[in-house]
């Protein structure tokens, strides 16, 4: 079994790439941003509670987004494994994940950061906020309070899982399929 983290800053092409990296290694892709638009669009209580904090660019509360990637996990028995794409973001959802795993006698196999600069991903975010009609896409100090969320409570996650022996970094500049090969390329050496 695989599991992946994919880690990075808003931006960083996590979810581009996981679109690749789950059809070659036949993963399950756990995107929590994803879950929480799907629960938005649907009107759900959850979208509801969520919608206030990612339209700001501010995390969702960790027991919520624990309790939904947990129902998700546990929806997926059968998988190779699964790459988990904007969660962990903090030291608690890390450590509840870690607990959650090793009850089913799973872990996460590697962390791998995607790295871009602030202004790149600046860039490449309000480009997609002209179309994608994310709220948090569409103006700069929004996606500059993201990228504090970030610095704040996801980058001690490097150190985290560095303790394990298993955080990786890959540069997130280049083509897309650049990045896919460096990414499998340090898949396949696990
Ligand atoms: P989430 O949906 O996870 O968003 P994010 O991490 O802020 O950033 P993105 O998903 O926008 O970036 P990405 O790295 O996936 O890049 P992508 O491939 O899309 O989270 C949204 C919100 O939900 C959070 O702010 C928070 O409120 C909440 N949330 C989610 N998870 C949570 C958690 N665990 N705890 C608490 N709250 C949580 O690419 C970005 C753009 O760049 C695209 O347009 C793409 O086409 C383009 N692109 C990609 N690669 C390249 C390339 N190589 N060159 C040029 N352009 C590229
Ligand atoms: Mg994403």
């Amino acid at each position: 079994m695989i599991n992946l983290v994919l880690f990075g800053k808003p931006g960083a092409g996590k979810g581009t790439q996981a679109t690749f990296l789950k059809e070659q290694y036949k993963l399950v892709h756990i995107s929590t941003g994803d879950l929480f638009r799907n629960n938005i669009k649907n009107k759900t209580s959850l979208g509801l509670l969520a919608k206030s904090f990612i339209d700001q660019g501010d995390l969702v509360p960790d027991r919520v987004t624990i309790d939904m990637l947990k129902t998700e996990v546990d929806q997926n028995p059968q998988t190779n494994g699964f790459i988990f794409d904007g969660f962990p973001r903090t030291e608690a959802q890390a450590g509840a994940l870690d607990t959650f795993l090793n009850e089913k006698q799973m872990e996460i196999s590697a962390t791998i950061a995607l790295e871009a600069a602030d202004d790149i991903l600046v860039e490449r975010l309000l480009e997609r906020g002209k179309s994608s009609g994310r709220i948090d896409d569409q103006d700069e100090d929004k996606i500059r309070n993201r990228f504090e969320e970030y610095n704040q409570k996801t980058a001690p996650l490097r150190d985290f899982y560095a303790k394990q022996n298993k955080f990786h970094s890959v540069n997130g500049i280049g083509t897309i399929d650049e990045i896919t090969n460096r990414l499998t390329r340090l898949i396949n050496t696990l």
